[in-house]
């Protein structure tokens, strides 16, 4: 395993489990396997629902000796319908009470718009609070790795100029950006920010998440573009290093600096994703990937199911 080092002191892997979607039998079994097999990093949030499975699993392995707390690494994330200042504190004590833990690893704003609950469980029946004020909740944030609550704290799905406002004014800085980024997707502008800035950025979707694209019924914006693990160039390099295309791919964006959070619920696959620090790809095939970047078109994830996202002042893309 490679590791990122931390300001807070810490290290965060360069690879972790990621959790979104998963739940249930499923999603216990997998995690088992996924720590048998060695990861130690879990991508989480409230808003999957999962977080009550996953405190039960760590929690069997904690107690039984075959990890310690300190071993793992456990990053979970402030909900949409969370993001006003009063609530981080509710949220966070909600989610270390679901994953039995007495600290968050890295605890992230999920998205940088706000929502209001209102009884509803769907997104899609939520309502907009266009009041969103990041910088009063990133104080808050603040507070929970003063108070010990989280070790490190950081952002998901904020665009540029909203990380940088909050640099701008923060006295604890962001650790980590997870934003999507994947063989037509490479964001190649918030690689270097996210590197001149000293964040860690945790790629998401870095295998072009099939199973939601089949769930919410879209291709890249409708872009004849061949299935990403299918992608002839990938193929090809990932046939020169004896590897998968799914391993390639992660390697591609590791090597870029990224730390990925791939998710599978298949065993032969969350062990495969695994392994993806024993061979190295050259400059030759570092191009040739980098050139299947399809820039904004290439986006997959727009949080469309939330009704007038775009109409929120925070909206990122
Ligand atoms: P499965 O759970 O059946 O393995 P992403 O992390 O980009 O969201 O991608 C997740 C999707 O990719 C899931 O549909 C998952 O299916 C599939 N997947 C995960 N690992 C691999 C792999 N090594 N090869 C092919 N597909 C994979």
């Amino acid at each position: 395993m490679e590791f990122y080092k931390l300001q807070s002191g810490g290290r965060m892997p360069a690879l972790g489990y990621g959790t979104f979607l998963a739940t249930g039998l499923e999603l216990e079994k997998s995690l088992n396997i996924a720590l048998e097999t060695g990861y130690r990093f879990f991508d989480t949030a409230i808003g999957y629902n999962n977080e009550q499975i996953i405190g039960k699993v760590l929690n069997e392995w904690i107690s039984a000796g075959k990890v310690t707390r300190e071993e793992l690494f456990i990053l979970t994330k402030l909900p949409s319908f969370g993001n006003r200042p009063e609530e981080v504190d509710t949220y966070i004590k909600q989610s270390l009470q679901d994953l039995r833990l007495d600290y968050i690893d890295m605890y992230l704003i999920h998205l940088p718009i706000g929502l209001f609950k209102n009884g509803k469980s769907l997104y899609s029946d939520m309502e907009l609070d266009k009041s969103t004020d990041h910088l009063k909740i990133w104080k808050k944030m603040e507070d929970q790795v003063v108070n010990g609550r989280a070790k490190s704290i950081g952002l998901s799905n904020f665009n540029i100029k909203q990380v940088q406002r909050i640099l701008d004014n923060c006295k604890i800085r962001p650790e980590s950006l997870q934003n999507e980024n994947h063989l037509y997707f490479q964001s190649p502008e918030v690689v270097q920010f996210c590197k001149l800035n000293n964040i860690i950025l945790i790629a998401y979707s870095s295998l072009g998440m099939k199973s939601f694209r089949e769930l919410i019924g879209i291709s890249w914006n409708n872009k004849q573009l061949p299935e990403m693990l299918e992608n002839d160039v990938l193929v090809k390099v990932a046939n020169k290093h004896g590897k998968t295309p799914a391993q390639a791919l992660l390697r591609f964006i590791n090597q870029k600096g990224m730390s990925v959070i791939p998710k599978s619920t298949n065993p032969d696959r969350i062990v495969e994703n695994f392994q993806i620090f024993d061979f190295k790809l050259d400059t030759e095939d570092m191009d040739a990937l980098c050139s299947l970047d399809n820039g904004e078109s290439g986006r997959i994830v727009r949080f469309t199911m939330i009704k007038n996202i775009e109409d929120h002042p925070e909206y990122p893309f």
